[in-house]
C-alpha cells in the first residue's frame, strides 16, 4: 500500500510517499519521494530553533513540500476536489493562509491513489507540530484519507527499515537534539523504554558546546567535522581529562549537562580559543559521549540477549559514533541498522513507515477518525 507522510515537530518541514508491505516480522518499504525543506539558515541566527518562526515557516513550505512530493511519487492527479468549505475553515481557522492553499489544491488535484496519511503528532515543538497536524486533517476532509498518527520517536526507529529486517529482541538507541533514550523492541514491535537522559540530549550537547566554541547552530556536523581532523593529526586524545557522566551508575539512564558545564569551564581557562582547541575538544568530547553511548548501550544490548542494534536520530550521522558501533557490533555479533544519511535527520518517509507499523499492529486504526492533538512531551508506551 502507498501511505503518505507528514513531518513539522521541529525545523524541517517533509513530506514523503512509500510504498510499504509485509507484516511486523519483516515490513518492507520503497521511498517514493521524501521532500525535505530545512529552516537551518532561518533559526541559525538564534542559535536553535524558534518555535514560532518555525510554526511560520512551516505553513509556508508544507504545501509546496506535499505537491513536490505526491509529483516525484508520480501520484498527483490533475483534476478538482470538492471543496468543503465549512468543515475545513473550521479545521484551520487559526491557519487562515492554509485555508487558501487547499482551496487552491481543491480546484487543480483529485483524490490520488493512496491509502492513509501519516503524521507526526508528538514529541517535538507543539506549534510546529500542529501545523502537520492540522493540514493533514484538512487533507483528510477534501479527500477522504484516514490519518495514522505517528509518533515521532517510533519515526526514527522505523527508519532503518529500508535497510533490513530487525531481528527480535533488538535495542534501540536514539540520539538526537531532543532525546537520548535506549529502547527495547519486542516481538510484534512492542517498545520499552530502558533508560533515557536525565537532562540534555546529546545532539543538545553537540549544539551546546558547538556554541561555547562560537561555531553555527545546528552543532553537531560542525564538532564532527573538527574532531575528524584532530584524530587525523594526534592518536590519542587526553589533554582534558573530561568526565564519563554516569557510565558507572547502575541503570540505563545518561546525563550530559556535568560533561557540558566541564568543557565551559576547561574553555574559561584556556587563554586563546584558537582552531587547535577547538578540534582537540570537539574529539575529547566526541570521544567521552561515545565511551557513555557504548557502555550503557552494552549493559542493555547484554541484558536482553539481544540480536539487533539499531542507531537513529539526528545524532546517528556522526562518523565517529557510527564507526565504534560498527566496531562494537562485530566485537558482540550484532546485526547493527543504522539509517541512510538522508534519513538520520528529520524526514517524513520514517514518519510514513512508522505509521504503516501503526496500521500492522493495530488494523482499526486506519478506520478510526482520530481526534489528534499535538503533544510535545508524547512518550512511547506499549
Ligand atoms: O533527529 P534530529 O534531526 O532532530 C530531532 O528530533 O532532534 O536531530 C538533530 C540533532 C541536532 O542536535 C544536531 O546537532 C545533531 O542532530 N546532529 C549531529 C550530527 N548531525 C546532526 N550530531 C553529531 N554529529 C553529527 N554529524
Ligand atoms: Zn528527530
Amino acid at each position: 500500500m502507498k501511505i503518505i507522510g507528514i513531518e513539522t515537530s521541529c525545523d524541517e518541514t517533509s513530506a514523503s510517499v512509500i510504498e510499504a508491505k509485509g507484516g511486523l516480522d519483516f515490513p518492507k518499504f520503497k521511498i517514493l519521494s521524501n521532500i525535505v525543506a530545512s529552516q537551518i539558515d532561518i533559526h541559525q541566527k538564534y542559535g536553535g530553533v524558534f518555535p514560532s518562526l518555525a510554526k511560520r515557516e512551516h505553513v509556508k513550505n508544507i504545501m509546496p513540500v506535499f505537491i513536490k512530493s505526491l509529483k516525484k511519487a508520480s501520484i498527483l492527479k490533475k483534476g478538482k476536489s470538492k471543496f468543503k468549505e465549512k468543515e475545513i475553515k473550521k479545521i484551520l481557522k487559526k491557519e487562515p493562509d492554509l485555508l487558501k492553499e487547499i482551496k487552491w489544491l481543491s480546484e487543480n488535484y483529485k483524490k490520488p491513489d493512496v491509502k492513509a496519511l501519516a503524521v507526526t503528532y508528538g514529541p517535538g515543538l507543539e506549534p510546529a507540530l500542529w501545523v502537520g497536524i492540522n493540514f493533514s486533517k484538512a487533507i483528510q476532509k477534501l479527500w477522504d484519507l484516514p490519518i495514522i498518527q505517528v509518533n515521532h520517536m517510533e519515526g526514527h526507529i522505523a527508519s532503518v527499515l529500508t535497510k533490513d529486517k530487525i531481528e527480535i529482541p533488538a535495542i534501540a538507541l536514539l540520539i538526537s537534539g531532543g532525546h537520548t533514550e535506549i529502547i527495547l523492541i519486542k516481538k510484534g514491535m512492542k517498545y520499552k523504554i530502558l533508560g533515557q537522559t536525565l537532562d540534555d540530549a546529546v545532539g543538545e550537547a553537540f549544539d551546546k558546546v558547538a556554541r561555547m566554541m562560537s561555531l553555527p547552530y545546528p552543532g553537531g556536523p560542525e564538532i564532527s567535522k573538527l574532531a575528524i581532523k584532530d584524530r587525523n593529526n594526534r592518536k590519542l586524545g587526553n589533554s582534558y581529562n573530561l568526565p564519563r557522566p554516569m557510565i558507572k551508575s547502575n541503570n540505563l539512564n545518561f546525563s550530559f549537562s556535568g560533561l557540558k558545564t566541564s568543557i565551559l569551564y576547561t574553555l574559561k581557562k584556556i587563554p586563546s580559543i584558537n582552531q587547535t582547541v577547538k578540534e582537540e575538544i570537539s574529539r575529547e568530547f566526541e570521544d567521552s559521549v561515545i565511551d557513555v553511548l557504548l557502555s550503557k548501550t552494552e549493559s542493555a544490548v547484554r541484558e536482553h540477549k539481544t540480536k539487533t542494534l539499531i542507531i537513529a536520530g539526528g545524532v546517528s550521522a556522526n562518523n565517529a559514533i557510527r564507526k565504534s558501533f560498527k566496531d562494537f557490533s562485530k566485537k558482540m555479533n550484532l546485526k547493527l541498522l543504522i539509517p541512510d544519511n538522508n534519513l538520520t535527520t528529520d524526514n517524513a518517509s520514517m514518519i510514513a513507515m512508522a505509521g504503516y507499523i501503526n496500521t500492522l499492529r493495530d488494523k482499526s486504526i486506519l478506520l478510526k477518525k482520530p481526534r489528534m492533538k499535538a503533544q510535545g512531551n508524547l512518550r512511547i508506551k506499549f
